[in-house]
């Protein structure tokens, strides 16, 4: 790719675009790129470039005399080639990614006029330039700007500037979309730390994690973007809606706490759980749905203590039961085994309220549950759920809780008693 940059000021273009990447790129020959003094093709004797603009009005314009006879140098050392004349202007096309990439696709010769002043004699518009780009809706003192962004966007997708064609794919813009967040070390940085997904070294989920926070960042920052998607691919389909149900629970505006529960709290929690029961049976999941827990067993658990509530703000928002007691359907564990050897608690009945369920409420559950079995004086947490309870089969594994096997729970006739159990041995 060569480009010629016509300009009044060579130097300043020379001094951008002949550093870091893109200089090391034209010192290779990878590409060429060279400013060319229009200064220097006039035919007065006072290298005059610019005049009073016919009419009367403000500033000057610059002839378009020394700007062809620029242009006629530049293309007869060139040769013949793909070439486009592009005048930089206010008045021309925004310039894009799209942009960028056909000019790499359709041209190996690319001329970049730079006005000054007022502008440039339109008949040097009409009779030379191929194109007309704007850099965006705003007015700046000279096309030089314009065409160092031009040149530098165009460059970096030519073959062997950049260490690879994935350095540029997979960035802001390649496919309508933001990329996604990056971090470098430290781990943690003044009280912030880089999410977790991105420390486990599991490349196939940090890479959904990336496509997913795309898709939220062009949401929320670009939105004018995000409308104009059109996703073909499943797995793309699939995280946009995820993160529109995402998107439709209650934001967490208030602090969280977490306390026991009290007698008072009961008809709240009741409330959660019929919620719970009814989202269960829609998505045919036998569980809860004998009318198990009832009032009893969780007046039972708040009088031992071990019943707690999680509130944002004021409001409930979940509860759990973390027991100490033994659970003696446990001892029977199929198709695996506890760990040996240390004693537990278990957490039944846990729940937050349906505007709630599915953000950041359950990982709060989750990191209450552990404090509280840490107060215990416990480091093992046993718990069990159906089958088909997709979604608290996922909390778990997310939050370290590692499948043991099979077991049976007591439930009224008619219903599954088996259950899967999990269990997370918490770090010392
Ligand atoms: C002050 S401007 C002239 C603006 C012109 N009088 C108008 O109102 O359309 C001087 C030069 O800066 C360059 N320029 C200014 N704004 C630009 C933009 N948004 N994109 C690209 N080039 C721009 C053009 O080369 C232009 O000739």
């Amino acid at each position: 790719m060569r480009i010629d940059i016509l300009t009044l000021f060579p130097d300043t273009v020379n001094a951008v675009l002949h550093e870091s990447i893109i200089g090391r790129a034209a010192k290779k020959g990878i590409v060429e790129i060279n400013c060319v003094q229009i200064r220097d093709y006039t035919d007065n004797k006072q290298n005059q470039v610019d005049d009073y603009p016919y009419g009367g009005g403000y500033g000057c314009v610059m002839m378009a005399q020394p700007l062809k006879a620029c242009l006629d140098a530049v293309l007869e050392s060139a040769g013949e080639r793909r070439r486009r004349v592009i005048y930089l202007s206010p008045q021309g096309q925004p310039y894009t990614q799209e942009t960028a990439k056909r000019l790499k696709r359709d041209y190996d010769h690319l001329v970049l006029v730079c006005g000054h002043y007022e502008g440039v004699d339109e008949r040097f518009i009409e009779a030379c330039v191929d194109e007309e780009i704007s850099l965006g809706d705003f007015v700046l003192t000279g096309g030089e700007i314009a065409a160092m962004a031009v040149a530098d966007s165009v460059c970096r997708l030519v073959p062997g500037v950049l260490a690879d064609e994935a350095c540029y794919t997979g960035e802001s813009h390649w496919d309508g979309l933001l990329e996604y967040p990056q971090y470098t070390r430290p781990e943690l940085w003044e009280g912030r730390a880089v999410p977790e997904v991105l420390l486990q070294g599991d490349h196939e989920k940090v890479e959904r994690w990336r496509r997913k926070q795309q898709f939220k960042r062009t949401r929320d920052k670009r939105p004018d973007l995000f409308e104009k998607l059109a996703l073909t691919d499943k797995e793309d389909r699939a995280l946009l809606a995820e993160l529109e149900k995402e998107a439709s629970r209650t934001p967490l505006t208030e602090p969280l706490a977490c306390r026991p529960a009290e007698e008072a709290d009961l008809p709240a929690l009741m409330a959660i759980v019929r919620d719970a029961q009814a989202s269960l049976k829609k998505h045919r999941v036998d569980q809860w749905q004998d009318g198990y827990p009832r009032e009893e067993n969780l007046r039972f658990d708040l009088e031992r203590g071990e019943c707690f509530v999680l509130l944002h703000g004021q409001e409930i928002a979940g509860f759990f039961t973390l027991s100490t007691r033994e659970e003696a359907g446990y001892a029977a564990i199929t198709d695996g085994k506890w760990t040996e050897g240390m004693a537990y608690c278990v957490l039944h009945r846990a729940a937050v309220a349906q505007k709630y369920r599915g953000g950041e409420m359950a990982a709060f559950l989750m990191k209450c549950v552990e404090r509280q079995a840490r107060e215990y004086g416990l480091r093992c947490i046993r718990t069990d759920t159906h089958k088909k309870n997709k979604p608290m089969q996922s909390l778990l594994r997310e939050n370290g809780y590692r499948y043991r096997g099979n077991i049976l729970v007591k439930v009224n006739e008619g219903h599954d008693p088996a259950r899967q159990a999990y269990e997370k041995i918490l770090k010392k």
